[in-house]
C-alpha cells in the first residue's frame, strides 16, 4: 500500500469511526422492537426492518438467517436515490439483499475528504428499510481493519490510469475493501453503480483475475432532472457551485451527441462546454476529460470503433465530482 494512503487505525478520523460504531449501537437498540420477524406495519405498508450487523459474528448470524441467493450492495453510506436504485436492482437479482455501510479510510488520500465525508447512519437505515434490504452490515474501522493490513490488493496498470492518476492508491484501497466485503458477506451477486465506471471496471477485473465467485452487476447512473449525476458529495455544493457542476453532465451529453463524427469530435464537443465552465464563477477546475475503452480505461485513438466511455472529473470549490456516459463509436461508413 503506498504510504500516501490513510492508515486504518491512525489520525483524527479514528475517533470519528469510534463515534460511528456507537451510532450503530444506538440505532441497533432503537430498532430492536421491530426485530422479531423483522416485519412491521408502518403507515399502512409492510416494511421489512433490516437486521443490523456491526461485527463479523453478527453478520454471519444474519447471513445464516437468509434463504436463497444473496445480493450485496457495498456503500459508504450517505445513501441517496442512486443507492436506492442499486438496492432495488439487487432485490430483482436475488432473494435477500445485504447493504454494507463503511467509509473506507484506505481509499482516501491524505488531502481528501475522509473526515468530512457525510455520515448519516439513521437516514441510511430508513432508506435500507424502505427499499426492503434484509441485512445492513455497518462495521466499525476496528472490525474491518483490526490492525494495519500488510497484504492488500494491487490494482495494476488500470488502477494508475484516469481517476487513478488523479488519486494515487485510491483503487488499491477500494479493491482491498471490496474484496474483504465479498469475503465477509459471500454474496452470489454484488451491485455497483455505473457512475463510478472505472471502479466498476476494476472490480470486474479483480473478480476475473482472482476468480472471486460472485456475479458483478452494473446499474445505471441516476440523475437529477437537470442532468446532475447523484452523488453523496453533491450535498457539499452551494447553489452557485451546483450551477457550475452541471457543466460535467452537459459536456458528456454534448460529447455523446457528436458520437457519429468520431472520437475526436466527441472530446472536442465536451471540451467546449468544460472550457466555458472553467471561466464561470465559481470555476470548474478540470481534472480530466477522457474517451476510453470501458474494459481497460485506455484512451481510444482517432480511428477507434466500438463501445467507449466518456469520463470527466473536476473540482468545484473543494468538491471532487466525477461523471461519465457510455457511447458507441461506429465506422465512418456506418455513420
Ligand atoms: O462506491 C463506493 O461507495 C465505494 O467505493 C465502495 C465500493 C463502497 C468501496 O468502499
Amino acid at each position: 500500500m503506498p504510504s500516501t494512503r490513510r492508515t486504518p487505525g491512525a489520525g483524527p478520523s479514528a475517533a470519528n469511526d469510534r463515534r460511528t460504531t456507537d451510532e450503530h449501537r444506538r440505532a441497533l437498540s432503537s430498532t430492536e422492537q421491530d426485530r422479531p420477524g423483522r416485519i412491521s406495519e408502518r403507515a399502512g405498508g409492510r416494511v421489512v426492518t433490516p437486521v443490523i450487523a456491526a461485527t463479523r459474528e453478527e453478520l454471519a448470524a444474519a447471513r445464516a438467517g437468509t434463504e436463497g441467493a444473496l445480493a450485496l450492495v457495498p456503500t459508504m453510506g450517505a445513501l441517496h436515490e442512486g443507492h436506492r436504485s442499486l438496492i432495488r436492482e439487487a432485490r430483482r437479482r436475488a432473494d435477500a439483499v445485504a447493504v454494507s455501510i463503511f467509509v473506507n479510510p484506505l481509499q482516501f488520500g491524505p488531502n481528501e475528504d475522509f473526515d468530512r465525508y457525510p455520515r448519516t447512519f439513521e437516514a441510511d437505515l430508513e432508506a435500507c428499510a424502505a427499499e426492503g434490504a434484509d441485512i445492513v452490515f455497518a462495521p466499525s474501522r476496528e472490525v474491518m481493519y483490526p490492525g494495519e493490513p500488510e497484504v492488500t490488493v494491487k490494482s495494476g496498470p488500470m488502477g494508475e490510469r484516469v481517476e487513478g492518476a488523479a488519486r494515487p492508491g485510491h483503487f488499491d484501497g477500494m479493491l482491498t475493501v471490496v474484496l474483504k466485503l465479498l469475503n465477509l458477506v459471500r454474496p452470489d451477486v454484488a451491485v455497483f453503480g455505473q457512475k463510478d465506471a472505472q471502479q466498476l471496471a476494476m472490480i470486474r477485473r479483480m473478480v476475473a483475475d482472482l476468480n472471486v465467485p460472485v456475479e458483478i452487476v452494473g446499474a445505471p447512473t441516476v440523475r437529477e432532472q437537470d442532468g446532475l449525476a447523484l452523488s453523496s458529495r453533491n450535498r457539499y455544493l452551494s447553489e452557485d457551485d451546483r450551477r457550475t457542476a452541471l457543466a460535467l453532465s452537459r459536456a458528456l451529453y454534448a460529447g455523446v451527441d457528436a458520437a457519429d463524427e468520431g472520437p475526436d469530435a466527441v472530446v472536442a464537443a465536451a471540451a467546449t462546454v468544460l472550457d466555458k465552465a472553467a471561466a464561470a464563477d465559481p470555476p470548474l477546475e478540470l481534472d480530466y476529460l477522457v474517451l476510453v475503452d470501458p474494459s481497460t480505461f485506455l484512451q481510444v485513438t482517432t480511428g477507434y470503433t466500438g463501445p467507449a466511455v466518456l469520463a470527466v472529473a473536476g473540482r468545484v470549490g473543494t468538491t471532487h465530482l466525477i461523471d461519465n456516459l457510455p457511447l458507441q463509436l461506429v465506422t465512418p461508413k456506418e455513420r
